[in-house]
């Protein structure tokens, strides 16, 4: 029996399996309900009482011993099962591509706008989402009790006497101040970036969106020249031959205001849902900046003059994608987002 467990455990400390069959030809040999160990023990019993003093532990031990083995190899195997199914790779396959990402729609669409505006000389200016009263709202000679300023619009983070508050900016026009105040003109920039609004969130309206505004300060500007560029504009984005019209209107920090629509991109002009039927869409403010907001910000609005617009991208990627549901911007919904690859533009 010594001899028997001798040469077993010779066996068993070679063995060196190829594969997971391998190995479960080993667990029946030896550790199965009719294997060679079973064996062992059913002899152990006719042995004498001497012996079995002895053989018991012996016994136990090889036991023991094949079964630490066993596990032992399972785990090896296994391992390598997960991390190449057991076989042996084939190192000339293609390995797995990357799948590309797209841009998002949004970004798209700024970036194309901001070329365009690149090119007749404009930077891009930036600033932060968190404002004072100052830069959001009094420095553009918004008057105390403008209803702007009220809850319902503004996110307030403190909220206190009027002049030391700070809100999450409702408007990109925060950075136009920022900009005159720290520079000298002429001043032709842009101002893209999140704004916040406290709007309960529809198809149609959210708590935040993206605009981009323009600045252009210098002297002798006129409101012919607003017209101009923001025409100019209009056509190599939306194309040529895209209609403007401007309405009169009212915005505290520009004198005369002004709303531009365009023809309506979808129906061209001749009446569909996203027009309202009327063949006309709306996409900006504008106006010439008021001498107030110029002599708040430290510039002599005797010598220069200068216009300022600002649009929701939001918007102006619905008129041209057809998006309906503002929502889908923010959700982050990959089977929307990858239908927008970077040639779409
Ligand atoms: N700040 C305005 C808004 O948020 C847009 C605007 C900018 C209008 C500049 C006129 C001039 O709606």
């Amino acid at each position: 029996m010594q001899d028997q467990i001798n040469q077993y455990t010779a066996d068993i400390e070679a063995f060196n399996p190829a594969n997971a069959d391998e190995l479960e030809a080993f667990r029946i040999k030896y550790l199965g309900t009719k294997g060679l160990i079973k064996d062992l023990f059913e002899q152990f019993k006719s042995v004498g009482p001497e012996e079995k003093r002895v053989f018991g532990k012996v016994l136990n031990q090889f036991k023991q011993m094949a079964e630490a083995k066993y596990a032992e190899l399972k785990e090896t195997l296994d391992g390598q099962q997960t991390t190449n199914n057991g076989q042996q790779q084939d190192l000339t396959l293609p390995g797995n591509g990357f799948e590309v990402g797209s841009r998002h729609p949004l970004s798209l669409v700024q970036s194309e706008i901001v070329d365009i505006f690149k090119r007749l000389g404009f930077v891009v200016a930036e600033g932060p989402e968190i404002e004072d009263d100052w830069h959001n709202f009094s420095a553009l000679n918004f008057p105390d009790e403008h209803p702007a300023r009220d809850m319902q619009d503004t996110f307030f983070i403190k909220k206190n006497s009027g002049k030391d508050d700070i809100a999450l900016r409702t408007h990109t026009s925060s950075v136009q101040v920022r900009m005159m105040e720290n520079g000298k003109p002429p001043f032709r920039a842009l101002m893209p970036g999140r704004v916040y609004r406290n709007e309960a969130i529809s198809a149609r309206a959210h708590c935040f969106f993206h605009q981009i505004e323009g600045l252009y300060i210098d002297e002798n500007v006129s409101f012919a020249d607003l017209k101009q560029t923001l025409y100019h504009f209009v056509q190599e984005l939306y194309g040529e031959g895209t209609k403007v019209r401007f309405r009169p209107s009212y915005f505290p920090f520009t004198e005369p205001s002004a709303e531009m629509d365009i023809s309506c991109t979808i129906c061209k002009g001749a009446g569909c849902n996203m027009c309202k039927h009327s063949g006309w869409v709306e996409i900006l403010g504008c106006g010439m900046v008021d001498p107030n907001v110029l002599e708040n910000c430290g510039i002599d609005s005797k010598k220069y003059t200068g216009f300022a617009f600002g649009m929701g991208v939001e918007r102006i990627t619905n008129l041209k994608y057809v998006i309906k549901d503002l929502r889908l911007f923010s959700e982050n919904d990959v089977r929307f987002l990858k239908q927008f690859k970077t040639e779409m533009i």
